[in-house]
Protein backbone atom coordinates (compact mmCIF):
# COMPACT_ATOMS: atom_id res chain seq x y z
CA UNK A 1 0.00 0.00 0.00
CA UNK A 2 1.29 3.50 -0.89
CA UNK A 3 1.52 6.18 1.79
CA UNK A 4 -0.68 9.41 0.91
CA UNK A 5 1.86 12.16 -0.32
CA UNK A 6 1.70 14.25 3.33
CA UNK A 7 4.47 16.62 5.18
CA UNK A 8 3.92 13.98 8.20
CA UNK A 9 6.77 15.27 10.49
CA UNK A 10 4.51 18.90 10.20
CA UNK A 11 1.13 17.79 10.71
CA UNK A 12 -1.28 19.68 13.64
CA UNK A 13 -3.96 18.55 15.16
CA UNK A 14 -6.60 18.87 12.34
CA UNK A 15 -8.86 17.52 10.04
CA UNK A 16 -7.47 16.26 6.96
CA UNK A 17 -10.36 14.37 5.43
CA UNK A 18 -9.54 10.67 4.06
CA UNK A 19 -11.06 7.75 2.08
CA UNK A 20 -13.39 6.31 4.08
CA UNK A 21 -15.59 6.68 7.26
CA UNK A 22 -17.93 4.03 9.12
CA UNK A 23 -21.22 4.67 9.55
CA UNK A 24 -24.34 2.19 10.99
CA UNK A 25 -28.10 3.91 11.76
CA UNK A 26 -30.40 2.88 14.75
CA UNK A 27 -33.79 2.50 14.20
CA UNK A 28 -36.68 0.44 15.59
CA UNK A 29 -34.62 -0.58 18.15
CA UNK A 30 -31.66 -1.68 16.63
CA UNK A 31 -28.21 -1.15 14.65
CA UNK A 32 -28.26 -1.79 11.23
CA UNK A 33 -24.87 -3.98 10.09
CA UNK A 34 -23.09 -0.55 9.16
CA UNK A 35 -20.57 0.39 5.82
CA UNK A 36 -18.02 1.85 4.74
CA UNK A 37 -18.74 5.00 2.85
CA UNK A 38 -16.76 7.80 0.55
CA UNK A 39 -19.49 10.29 1.60
CA UNK A 40 -18.05 12.55 4.58
CA UNK A 41 -21.05 14.86 4.81
CA UNK A 42 -24.28 14.13 7.17
CA UNK A 43 -27.97 14.78 5.86
CA UNK A 44 -30.17 15.48 8.94
CA UNK A 45 -33.46 17.05 9.82
CA UNK A 46 -33.22 20.33 10.71
CA UNK A 47 -35.12 19.11 14.16
CA UNK A 48 -32.53 16.52 14.92
CA UNK A 49 -32.18 15.91 18.69
CA UNK A 50 -28.49 16.40 17.94
CA UNK A 51 -29.22 19.87 16.84
CA UNK A 52 -31.47 21.08 19.64
CA UNK A 53 -30.72 19.28 22.74
CA UNK A 54 -27.01 18.35 21.94
CA UNK A 55 -27.60 14.66 21.99
CA UNK A 56 -24.51 13.81 21.01
CA UNK A 57 -21.52 12.00 22.44
CA UNK A 58 -17.90 11.15 20.80
CA UNK A 59 -14.49 9.02 21.45
CA UNK A 60 -10.96 9.97 21.06
CA UNK A 61 -8.35 7.19 20.15
CA UNK A 62 -5.27 6.54 17.82
CA UNK A 63 -3.61 4.39 15.15
CA UNK A 64 0.11 3.94 15.07
CA UNK A 65 2.78 2.35 12.40
CA UNK A 66 4.99 0.32 14.72
CA UNK A 67 8.57 -0.08 14.06
CA UNK A 68 8.02 -3.56 12.58
CA UNK A 69 5.31 -2.07 10.01
CA UNK A 70 2.13 -2.85 11.55
CA UNK A 71 -0.29 -0.84 11.99
CA UNK A 72 -2.51 -0.85 15.58
CA UNK A 73 -4.35 0.54 18.07
CA UNK A 74 -3.93 1.48 21.53
CA UNK A 75 -6.63 -0.34 23.75
CA UNK A 76 -9.76 0.60 21.78
CA UNK A 77 -12.05 -2.35 23.95
CA UNK A 78 -11.39 1.28 26.73
CA UNK A 79 -13.01 3.57 24.33
CA UNK A 80 -16.00 1.02 23.32
CA UNK A 81 -16.78 0.89 27.50
CA UNK A 82 -16.64 4.70 27.68
CA UNK A 83 -18.91 5.18 24.70
CA UNK A 84 -20.74 3.28 26.34
CA UNK A 85 -21.04 4.60 29.68
CA UNK A 86 -21.38 7.61 27.78
CA UNK A 87 -24.63 7.11 25.73
CA UNK A 88 -26.38 5.60 28.94
CA UNK A 89 -25.82 8.68 30.78
CA UNK A 90 -27.69 10.84 27.51
CA UNK A 91 -30.37 7.94 27.40
CA UNK A 92 -28.74 6.76 24.03
CA UNK A 93 -28.28 3.35 22.80
CA UNK A 94 -25.21 1.87 23.46
CA UNK A 95 -23.36 0.77 20.35
CA UNK A 96 -22.25 -3.20 20.91
CA UNK A 97 -18.65 -2.57 22.17
CA UNK A 98 -17.26 -5.65 19.99
CA UNK A 99 -19.21 -3.99 17.11
CA UNK A 100 -17.13 -0.69 17.65
CA UNK A 101 -13.83 -2.35 17.82
CA UNK A 102 -14.51 -3.78 14.80
CA UNK A 103 -15.69 -0.40 13.07
CA UNK A 104 -12.28 0.92 14.21
CA UNK A 105 -10.50 -1.68 12.78
CA UNK A 106 -12.56 -1.52 9.20
CA UNK A 107 -11.79 2.56 9.56
CA UNK A 108 -8.17 2.28 9.81
CA UNK A 109 -7.75 -0.75 7.45
CA UNK A 110 -9.54 1.61 4.85
CA UNK A 111 -7.31 4.63 5.54
CA UNK A 112 -4.29 2.83 5.83
CA UNK A 113 -2.46 5.13 3.52
CA UNK A 114 -3.10 7.99 5.78
CA UNK A 115 -1.50 6.05 8.81
CA UNK A 116 1.62 7.92 9.71
CA UNK A 117 5.12 6.19 9.37
CA UNK A 118 6.67 5.26 12.36
CA UNK A 119 9.28 7.72 13.56
CA UNK A 120 7.40 10.90 11.89
CA UNK A 121 5.93 11.69 15.35
CA UNK A 122 2.49 11.93 13.72
CA UNK A 123 -1.04 9.21 13.95
CA UNK A 124 -4.10 8.18 12.37
CA UNK A 125 -6.73 10.21 14.84
CA UNK A 126 -9.53 8.18 15.16
CA UNK A 127 -12.61 9.78 15.90
CA UNK A 128 -15.80 7.33 17.07
CA UNK A 129 -19.35 9.82 17.23
CA UNK A 130 -23.10 9.01 17.73
CA UNK A 131 -25.98 11.65 17.67
CA UNK A 132 -29.97 11.69 17.62
CA UNK A 133 -30.87 12.04 14.40
CA UNK A 134 -34.68 12.16 14.13
CA UNK A 135 -36.62 14.84 14.82
CA UNK A 136 -37.20 16.00 18.68
CA UNK A 137 -38.84 19.25 19.87
CA UNK A 138 -40.07 18.45 23.22
CA UNK A 139 -37.00 17.87 25.45
CA UNK A 140 -36.61 13.85 25.34
CA UNK A 141 -34.17 11.44 23.83
CA UNK A 142 -34.31 10.81 20.09
CA UNK A 143 -35.14 7.69 18.58
CA UNK A 144 -32.90 7.17 16.05
CA UNK A 145 -29.21 7.74 16.00
CA UNK A 146 -26.01 7.71 13.92
CA UNK A 147 -22.75 5.96 15.02
CA UNK A 148 -19.71 7.22 12.84
CA UNK A 149 -16.04 6.80 12.36
CA UNK A 150 -13.65 8.74 10.92
CA UNK A 151 -10.08 9.29 10.55
CA UNK A 152 -7.93 12.01 9.78
CA UNK A 153 -3.67 12.30 10.53
CA UNK A 154 -2.54 14.44 13.42
CA UNK A 155 0.73 15.81 14.81
CA UNK A 156 0.94 17.11 18.35
CA UNK A 157 -2.41 18.90 19.82
CA UNK A 158 -0.08 21.83 21.19
CA UNK A 159 1.40 24.11 19.20
CA UNK A 160 5.55 23.58 19.75
CA UNK A 161 5.52 20.39 20.31
CA UNK A 162 7.05 19.12 23.71
CA UNK A 163 7.89 22.57 24.76
CA UNK A 164 5.93 23.35 29.08
CA UNK A 165 2.85 24.81 28.34
CA UNK A 166 1.32 28.06 30.34
CA UNK A 167 -2.35 27.24 31.90
CA UNK A 168 -4.78 29.62 34.00
CA UNK A 169 -6.54 28.86 36.63
CA UNK A 170 -10.40 29.55 35.24
CA UNK A 171 -13.00 31.11 36.44
CA UNK A 172 -15.21 29.10 34.55
CA UNK A 173 -16.71 25.32 35.56
CA UNK A 174 -15.95 22.73 33.62
CA UNK A 175 -18.24 19.76 34.90
CA UNK A 176 -21.15 20.23 38.29
CA UNK A 177 -20.79 17.57 40.99
CA UNK A 178 -23.32 14.72 39.84
CA UNK A 179 -23.28 16.55 36.19
CA UNK A 180 -21.83 15.25 32.80
CA UNK A 181 -18.13 15.45 33.39
CA UNK A 182 -17.10 12.05 33.25
CA UNK A 183 -18.51 11.00 29.99
CA UNK A 184 -17.34 11.98 26.61
CA UNK A 185 -20.36 14.41 25.51
CA UNK A 186 -20.32 17.16 23.43
CA UNK A 187 -22.30 19.75 25.90
CA UNK A 188 -18.93 19.42 28.10
CA UNK A 189 -16.69 20.99 24.98
CA UNK A 190 -19.46 23.11 24.07
CA UNK A 191 -19.81 25.04 26.99
CA UNK A 192 -16.11 25.30 27.38
CA UNK A 193 -15.26 26.99 24.03
CA UNK A 194 -15.68 30.97 25.63
CA UNK A 195 -13.15 29.80 28.87
CA UNK A 196 -10.85 28.45 26.02
CA UNK A 197 -11.25 31.69 23.85
CA UNK A 198 -10.87 34.01 26.74
CA UNK A 199 -7.51 32.18 27.78
CA UNK A 200 -6.03 32.49 24.42
CA UNK A 201 -6.79 35.57 23.93
CA UNK A 202 -4.79 36.38 27.59
CA UNK A 203 -1.81 34.10 26.19
CA UNK A 204 -2.60 31.46 27.66
CA UNK A 205 -2.37 27.78 26.55
CA UNK A 206 -4.98 25.95 28.45
CA UNK A 207 -7.27 25.94 31.59
CA UNK A 208 -7.53 24.33 34.58
CA UNK A 209 -10.67 23.58 36.33
CA UNK A 210 -11.34 23.57 39.74
CA UNK A 211 -14.41 21.19 41.60
CA UNK A 212 -17.08 23.30 40.42
CA UNK A 213 -18.83 22.76 44.36
CA UNK A 214 -15.57 24.11 46.05
CA UNK A 215 -13.06 25.71 43.70
CA UNK A 216 -10.37 24.31 45.76
CA UNK A 217 -9.53 21.15 44.43
CA UNK A 218 -7.61 20.33 40.61
CA UNK A 219 -10.23 18.49 38.31
CA UNK A 220 -8.64 18.72 34.77
CA UNK A 221 -8.25 20.74 31.40
CA UNK A 222 -10.67 20.89 28.56
CA UNK A 223 -9.30 18.12 26.91
CA UNK A 224 -6.70 15.72 29.34
CA UNK A 225 -6.32 14.69 32.57
CA UNK A 226 -3.54 16.26 35.08
CA UNK A 227 -0.46 14.46 35.98
CA UNK A 228 1.92 15.49 39.08
CA UNK A 229 4.93 14.37 40.08
CA UNK A 230 6.13 15.28 43.68
CA UNK A 231 9.69 16.43 44.77
CA UNK A 232 10.48 12.31 45.96
CA UNK A 233 9.43 11.46 42.64
CA UNK A 234 5.73 9.83 43.03
CA UNK A 235 2.87 10.08 40.38
CA UNK A 236 -0.33 11.94 41.52
CA UNK A 237 -3.64 12.22 39.68
CA UNK A 238 -6.74 13.91 40.70
CA UNK A 239 -9.51 11.68 41.89
CA UNK A 240 -12.76 13.24 40.93
CA UNK A 241 -16.28 11.94 39.76
CA UNK A 242 -16.45 14.86 37.52
CA UNK A 243 -13.53 14.28 35.18
CA UNK A 244 -13.47 12.38 32.64
CA UNK A 245 -11.39 8.85 33.11
CA UNK A 246 -8.50 8.70 30.66
CA UNK A 247 -7.68 5.93 29.08
CA UNK A 248 -3.72 7.54 28.55
CA UNK A 249 -4.09 8.50 32.25
CA UNK A 250 -4.94 4.87 33.38
CA UNK A 251 -2.14 3.67 31.12
CA UNK A 252 0.47 5.64 32.42
CA UNK A 253 -0.53 5.20 36.34
CA UNK A 254 0.10 1.32 35.07
CA UNK A 255 3.14 2.16 33.65
CA UNK A 256 4.69 4.13 36.01
CA UNK A 257 3.89 1.30 38.83
CA UNK A 258 5.02 -1.39 36.77
CA UNK A 259 7.17 0.03 34.36
CA UNK A 260 9.13 2.00 36.24
CA UNK A 261 8.44 1.23 39.83
CA UNK A 262 7.36 4.56 40.72
CA UNK A 263 4.84 5.01 43.54
CA UNK A 264 1.71 6.21 42.45
CA UNK A 265 -1.20 7.92 44.16
CA UNK A 266 -4.87 8.58 42.91
CA UNK A 267 -5.99 10.97 45.18
CA UNK A 268 -7.79 14.24 45.49
CA UNK A 269 -5.43 17.66 44.48
CA UNK A 270 -5.94 20.87 46.16
CA UNK A 271 -5.06 23.40 44.64
CA UNK A 272 -2.92 25.32 47.30
CA UNK A 273 -0.46 22.11 47.34
CA UNK A 274 0.29 22.67 43.46
CA UNK A 275 3.29 24.53 44.35
CA UNK A 276 5.21 21.77 45.87
CA UNK A 277 5.06 19.49 43.04
CA UNK A 278 8.50 18.80 40.25
CA UNK A 279 6.68 18.19 37.72
CA UNK A 280 3.47 18.66 35.67
CA UNK A 281 1.64 17.37 32.74
CA UNK A 282 -1.61 16.74 31.19
CA UNK A 283 -2.30 13.43 29.55
CA UNK A 284 -4.68 12.56 27.23
CA UNK A 285 -5.06 10.77 23.53
CA UNK A 286 -4.66 13.87 21.67
CA UNK A 287 -2.11 15.67 24.27
CA UNK A 288 0.12 12.23 25.04
CA UNK A 289 2.05 13.74 27.79
CA UNK A 290 2.10 17.59 27.22
CA UNK A 291 4.58 19.17 29.94
CA UNK A 292 3.38 22.04 32.16
CA UNK A 293 5.85 24.48 32.89
CA UNK A 294 3.57 27.56 34.55
CA UNK A 295 -0.06 27.89 36.26
CA UNK A 296 -1.22 31.13 36.84
CA UNK A 297 -4.21 31.29 39.61
CA UNK A 298 -5.32 34.63 39.91
CA UNK A 299 -2.21 36.13 40.27
CA UNK A 300 0.00 33.97 41.85
CA UNK A 301 2.39 32.33 39.36
CA UNK A 302 3.03 28.64 39.84
CA UNK A 303 6.49 28.09 38.14
CA UNK A 304 7.83 24.18 38.04
CA UNK A 305 11.50 23.11 39.12
CA UNK A 306 11.26 21.56 35.47
CA UNK A 307 11.46 24.68 33.82
CA UNK A 308 9.62 26.38 30.41
CA UNK A 309 12.61 24.74 28.40
CA UNK A 310 11.86 20.91 28.39
CA UNK A 311 9.54 18.00 30.54
CA UNK A 312 11.02 17.36 33.30
CA UNK A 313 12.93 13.53 34.02
CA UNK A 314 9.87 11.58 34.73
CA UNK A 315 7.25 13.24 32.63
CA UNK A 316 9.96 12.13 30.23
CA UNK A 317 10.35 8.43 31.48
CA UNK A 318 6.65 8.15 30.99
CA UNK A 319 6.29 9.74 28.02
CA UNK A 320 9.55 7.61 26.34
CA UNK A 321 7.76 4.54 27.85
CA UNK A 322 4.22 5.08 26.86
CA UNK A 323 5.32 5.93 23.32
CA UNK A 324 7.63 2.84 23.06
CA UNK A 325 4.47 0.67 24.06
CA UNK A 326 2.51 2.48 21.36
CA UNK A 327 4.94 1.91 18.75
CA UNK A 328 6.48 -1.22 19.72
CA UNK A 329 9.60 -0.67 20.73
CA UNK A 330 8.25 -1.44 24.14
CA UNK A 331 6.86 -5.31 24.96
CA UNK A 332 2.97 -3.75 25.95
CA UNK A 333 1.11 -5.33 28.97
CA UNK A 334 -1.28 -8.13 27.31
CA UNK A 335 -4.83 -6.40 25.46
CA UNK A 336 -3.25 -3.27 25.43
CA UNK A 337 -1.99 -3.50 21.44
CA UNK A 338 -4.59 -4.71 18.96
CA UNK A 339 -2.84 -5.01 15.65
CA UNK A 340 -5.32 -4.28 12.86
CA UNK A 341 -2.84 -5.09 9.49
N1 LIG B 1 -10.19 14.73 29.70
C1 LIG B 1 -10.92 15.24 28.72
C2 LIG B 1 -11.89 16.31 29.04
C3 LIG B 1 -10.76 14.78 27.40
O1 LIG B 1 -11.48 15.28 26.40
C4 LIG B 1 -9.82 13.77 27.13
C5 LIG B 1 -9.65 13.24 25.79
O2 LIG B 1 -10.10 12.23 25.42
C6 LIG B 1 -9.08 13.26 28.21
C7 LIG B 1 -9.28 13.76 29.46
C8 LIG B 1 -8.08 12.18 27.99
O3 LIG B 1 -8.69 10.93 27.81
P1 LIG B 1 -7.99 9.78 26.99
O4 LIG B 1 -6.68 9.55 27.59
O5 LIG B 1 -8.90 8.63 27.14
O6 LIG B 1 -7.89 10.28 25.59
C1 LIG C 1 -8.75 13.26 22.75
O1 LIG C 1 -7.68 13.38 23.35
O2 LIG C 1 -8.98 12.30 22.03
C2 LIG C 1 -9.80 14.25 22.88
O3 LIG C 1 -10.91 13.95 22.56
C3 LIG C 1 -9.50 15.58 23.39
C4 LIG C 1 -9.92 16.67 22.48
C5 LIG C 1 -9.67 17.94 23.18
C6 LIG C 1 -9.23 16.64 21.15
Amino acid sequence: MEKKNIDWSNLGFGYIQTDKRFVSNYKDGAWDEGVLTEDATVVINECAGVLQYAQTIFEGMKAYTTKDGKIVVFRPDLNAARMADSARRLEMPVYPEDKFVEAIAKTVEANAAYVPPYGSGASLYLRPYMFGSNPVIGVKPADEYQFRVFATPVGPYFKGGAKPLTLKVSDYDRAAPCGTGHIKAGLNYAMSLHAIVTAHEEGYDENMYLDAATRTKVEETGGANFLFITKDNKVVTPKSDSILPSITRRSLMYVAKEYLGLEVEEREVFIDEVKDFAECGLCGTAAVISPVGKIVNHGEEISFPSGMEKMGPTIQKLYDTLTGIQMGTIEAPEGWIKVIC
